[in-house]
Parts: structure tokens; C-alpha cells; sequence
């Protein structure tokens, strides 16, 4: 099965599994991963959905667009690879991709 993995603060790994076309968010929520909240429901408006991909992964997903940049930069926790996961639609290729969530979700 391929597996999306989310990784929290304090190092505890949930796995998921991924299911192409779907938002990270979407995943994460299908799946109880916890601290995605994901209050505004996809609209990149609440930022409570914020994940920081791993580096090895970040040229593989991608840039945030204008709106959702918008929103990170408002993240104390923004680092540079912080993504808002309702923004990353996902691709069947992306087996193994990992992200972590800041310490504020918890
Ligand atoms: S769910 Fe609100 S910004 Fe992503």
C-alpha cells in the first residue's frame, strides 16, 4: 500500500494511505491523523492545516501559490519548506512522502 506519513512534534509517525487526487488535508482528515484541523474546510483561510514537507520532498510538491502564501506568512512556524495541506492536491507518485506538523498543532 502506498503511504503518506505525518509526523508530529514530538516525533510520533501516522501513516496514511494515499489516495491520488485528494487534497493532503482530505487525507489527513480521512484518516484521524491528529493536529490537522483543517477549521475553514480547504479554503486556505484558517492556516490550521499547515504541514512542513520534508526537504527531499519539497521540490516534488511544490511552491505555495499567491493565496496560500499569504496565509503562511501570517505562520509564526512557517519554515521553508510550510505548506497549508488543503492546498496539495496529491499525486499517485508521491509513495513515501513525509511531512511533519508544528508544535502549535497539537
Ligand atoms: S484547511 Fe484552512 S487553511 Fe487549510
Amino acid at each position: 500500500m502506498a503511504v503518506i506519513t505525518f509526523i508530529s512534534h514530538d516525533g510520533e509517525q501516522h501513516e496514511a494511505p494515499l489516495e491520488e487526487g485528494s487534497s493532503l488535508m482530505q487525507v489527513a482528515t480521512n484518516n484521524a491523523i491528529p493536529g490537522i484541523d483543517a477549521d475553514c474546510g480547504g479554503e486556505a483561510a484558517c492556516g490550521t492545516c499547515h504541514v512542513i514537507v520534508d526537504p527531499s520532498w519539497a521540490d516534488t510538491v511544490g511552491p505555495p501559490g499567491p493565496e496560500e502564501e499569504e496565509m503562511l506568512s501570517m505562520n509564526p512556524d512557517r519554515l521553508p519548506t510550510s505548506r497549508l495541506s488543503c492546498q496539495v492536491k496529491v499525486c499517485g507518485s508521491w509513495d513515501g512522502l513525509t511531512v511533519q506538523l508544528p508544535e502549535s498543532q497539537w
